[in-house]
């Protein structure tokens, strides 16, 4: 982030936040999403917070704030009743091309419940990332997530790497075997420009980005989620070590 910043201060660019995965995690202090123009984040059924569907977008920024209240209903300015009529009135205006991205009061109510939860669900997805990493972390052939000083995460995943040299099987295999134990995974993400869309869209191939492409093909994502009892947690370490131990180079 202070690279980004720095680069938008140089060039007066404003930042706009994919926070998606990052609530609530925070930056040398500061909250994500206290620290950019615009941050948006996800409320869909995976996240670490849900509304089932739907979102978040905050910012300091009043005109901006004002504009996306506007756009989210069809353009309608809400407030137009209270200038032109008495309060309660059906008077409103449509000042805009607006979109229909408003969230429904239900899950609103049901985000709110959640808001409550929120610190409480984090400090139970850390215990458990705290016991993978105590675990993993003496195990050569796998790469445990970095943790640092000056910021917390969210864990709305858990990614372990690969280190595959010292493994006789790939990432894909290595998954098949965590599956066969009884342990389901998954991988996060894909490289966009991997997808046919992007490939036919914009001409990308494989290769074009060499960095993506390594780490996808060591990543898996363990499972992790807050209400996990300590049977499921040990028996996802004792997969991982024993699928780790049986194909790890000696
Ligand atoms: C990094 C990232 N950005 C954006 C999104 C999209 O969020 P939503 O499904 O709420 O539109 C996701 C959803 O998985 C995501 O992982």
């Amino acid at each position: 982030m202070e690279q980004i910043q720095a680069l938008a201060a140089k060039h007066q660019l404003r930042i706009i936040e994919d926070a998606a995965h990052a609530l609530p995690s925070s930056y040398r202090g500061t909250p994500i999403g206290a620290l950019s123009d615009i941050t948006a984040f996800s409320f869909y059924a995976t996240k670490t917070l849900t509304t089932g569907e739907g979102g978040m977008i905050t910012t300091e920024n009043g005109q901006l704030a004002d504009r996306i209240r506007i756009m989210r209903l069809h353009g309608i300015e809400r407030d137009a009743w209270k200038r032109y009529s008495n309060e309660g009135s059906w008077f409103y205006q449509v000042l805009e091309a607006g979109f229909k991205y408003n969230m429904t009061d239900i899950a609103a109510a049901i985000g709110l419940v959640q808001l409550g939860k929120c610190d409480e669900l984090c400090a139970a997805r850390q215990a458990i990332v705290e016991r993978y990493n105590a675990a993993f972390k003496a195990v050569s052939c796998l790469e445990a997530p970095h943790d640092y000083a000056d910021r917390k995460s969210a864990w709305h995943l858990y990614i372990l790497r690969l280190r595959l040299e010292q493994l006789s099987i790939n990432r894909d295999q290595f998954i098949s075997e965590l599956k066969k134990r009884g342990i389901g995974t998954s991988v996060h993400f894909i490289p966009l420009h991997l997808h046919p869309f992007y490939q036919n869209k914009f001409g990308h191939k494989p290769g074009d980005f060499p960095n993506a492409e390594s780490e996808y093909r060591r990543v898996l994502s363990l499972p992790l989620f807050p209400t996990m009892s300590d049977a499921e947690i040990n028996a996802v370490i004792a997969a991982v070590a024993e699928v780790a131990s049986a194909f790890g180079r000696k």
